[in-house]
């Protein structure tokens, strides 16, 4: 047990948790963007909102800028790859989309086939997080099944090497 203050405390606690993590996906104009993403959270009911945190620096952010709405996947526990890939790579150099199945939602924004839990959230507010920025988002579409079994948590993908320096 480690008892000191400030950042190295934050940092020591935050390492303790394992969250979900999603693949957010984004378009604008013919520009397709995703990457994989753990800084997130519901932060209303009524209305529903949910908030979700792009390093400035990723490609996604780029696109996510120019754009209305953002695609946020659950991934199943058998969908690894899927996170490496949308983790690992940089859309900079690298075309995330000619490597998995994808279908455009009726607002434009591609949803990956391989998983069945996903909604679509218009972009409400964007926030100055500090070297991220949060995008409040308001869902508008989305699929559930009634089950989904074990999701992708940090834990699963701390092995993977960020595609893009945060
Ligand atoms: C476990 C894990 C969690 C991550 N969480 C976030 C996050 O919350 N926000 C974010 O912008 N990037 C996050 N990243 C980093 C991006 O997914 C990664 O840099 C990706 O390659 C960026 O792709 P892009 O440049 O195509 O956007 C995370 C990466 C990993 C491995």
């Amino acid at each position: 047990m480690s008892d000191h203050s400030g950042e190295a405390a934050f940092n020591d606690l935050v390492s303790l948790l394992d969250y979900p993590v999603f693949v957010v996906t984004t378009a604008a104009g013919d520009q397709l963007a995703g990457c994989l993403v753990g800084f997130t959270s519901q932060t209303s009911i009524n209305p529903p909102r949910f908030l979700v945190g792009m390093s400035r620096k990723n490609h996604t952010f780029s696109v996510a800028m120019k754009a209305d709405h953002l695609a946020v996947h659950l991934l199943p526990r058998d969908e690894l790859e899927l996170a490496e890939l949308f983790g690992g790579q940089t859309g900079d150099d690298t075309d995330k989309f000619a490597k998995c199945r994808w279908h455009l939602s009726p607002e434009g924004v591609p949803i990956l086939d391989a998983t069945p839990a996903w909604f679509v959230g218009k972009i409400t507010r964007r926030f100055d997080l500090g070297d991220h920025v949060g995008h409040l988002l308001e869902p508008v579409s989305g699929s559930a099944p009634d089950e989904l079994g074990e999701v992708i948590t940090f834990s699963d993908v701390d092995h993977v090497e960020a595609g893009h320096e945060a």
